[in-house]
């Protein structure tokens, strides 16, 4: 059987540029050679697209863009005949044929709907969610008003628009509806980018400014209460299979950037402490919200279990995960007993179904 190309785009312009560069090194030493043959495309933080053929160990370092002898101006075409990339070689633009395209992108203009819209256009079979399941799984606001809709526990939250708020207001709305604590975010970001954890009112508007500057939609959050934080992952189109769920353990107050990314003290555990049947009702819960969603390929399923109470509460699905082999989604799929080269040849799989 002649090899399928396989392009795996990779950095972007989002806050987790980085953390893609990583997730993408190790795909790309785990695809199936005998059944695919990887090609790297990699999008700079200005949004600059190249073909990368130099060493994948500058890719994780994050260095590859300035690899230039390895680089080739290269971008997905829109035209479907291409069906691949147009790449600009000695003698002008030439056509690359690509089977099926991995979006190895977190977070805006990867994760969101946008680069799945592009790939739509372009005909390309690829990985993960389709359009409307990305953006809103990407907009937590959206989700959250999807969610409740369909019955899946949520937390309560209220609403803001950048632009003349009141903050008074605001802080009432917060003393009647949802009381202190509460957690303040833009409706889209991630990474815990621009997120702040609010217990008295005198800091309320400082958080929202700070949210402000991410996107003009924001949402204030009832805080769940010494939070068990759990994820489960979630794999298929429309036979699912979930590993986990999985807990963390963050270093900080919550799971900021600082303890997501640098704070080595911040633990995982690949089974839950919580009871079975709890574990059974998140596993359920997480299919639900999956197929409610519209998702597709895959997409991690994040949790809160109130630590006083015990209600749960879905926190957001996460449409591609971080994938380095230490990721959490990529370990709770091997803990059901599949490899990681086995994962990835199974979403290639689901993407081209
Ligand atoms: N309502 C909440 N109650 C308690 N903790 C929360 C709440 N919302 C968020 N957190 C904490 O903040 C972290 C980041 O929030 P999250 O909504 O997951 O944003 P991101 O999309 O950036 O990951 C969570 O992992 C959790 O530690
Ligand atoms: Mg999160």
């Amino acid at each position: 059987m002649a090899k399928k190309t396989v392009a795996l785009l990779f950095g972007g312009v989002s806050s987790e540029y980085e953390v893609s560069c990583l997730s993408v090194s190790s795909v790309f030493e785990n695809v199936d050679r005998e059944k695919y043959e990887p090609v790297l495309v990699g999008i700079t933080k200005t949004g600059e697209w190249y073909l990368y053929g130099g060493e994948i160990e500058k890719v994780r370092a994050h260095e590859w863009d300035k690899d230039s002898e390895n680089l080739k101006k290269a971008f997905i075409c829109p035209d479907r005949t291409v069906h691949g990339l147009m790449v600009e070689g000695k003698n002008g633009w030439e056509e690359l044929y690509v089977d099926v395209v991995y979006p190895v992108l977190h977070g805006k203009n990867g994760e969101d709907g946008t680069m799945q819209g592009l790939l739509e256009i372009a005909g390309i079979p690829y990985v993960g969610c389709k359009v409307l399941a990305s953006a809103v799984c990407m907009d937590k606001e959206v989700c959250h008003s999807v969610l409740k809709g369909a019955g899946v526990p949520q937390v309560k939250w209220l609403t803001c628009f950048r632009g003349n708020v009141d903050y008074s207001e605001a802080e009432k709305a917060v003393e009647t509806e949802l009381g202190w604590p509460v957690f303040v975010k833009p409706a889209n970001a991630g990474s815990s980018v621009g997120i702040s954890m609010v217990k008295s009112p005198e800091k309320l508007k400082e958080a929202m400014e700070l949210a402000f500057e991410h996107d003009v939609k924001i949402i204030i959050e009832e805080a769940v209460k010494n939070p068990i934080e759990v994820e489960c992952a979630v794999l298929g189109n429309e036979e699912l299979l979930v590993g986990g769920p999985g807990e963390i353990v963050p270093a900080d107050e919550f799971y900021s950037y600082d303890a997501k990314y640098f704070n080595d003290e911040s633990e995982t555990f690949l089974k839950a402490r919580i009871e079975d049947s709890v574990a059974e009702e998140i596993r359920e819960t997480a299919k639900k919200a999956y197929k409610i969603l519209g998702c597709s390929g895959l997409t991690r399923v994040d949790f809160l279990i109130d630590g006083e109470s015990g209600k749960i509460v879905l926190n957001e699905p996460n449409t591609l995960p971080g994938f380095t082999n230490i990721s959490m989604y990529p370990k709770l799929i091997m803990s059901t007993g599949m490899t990681y080269s086995e994962l990835i040849d199974k979403l290639l799989e689901l993407a081209q179904e």
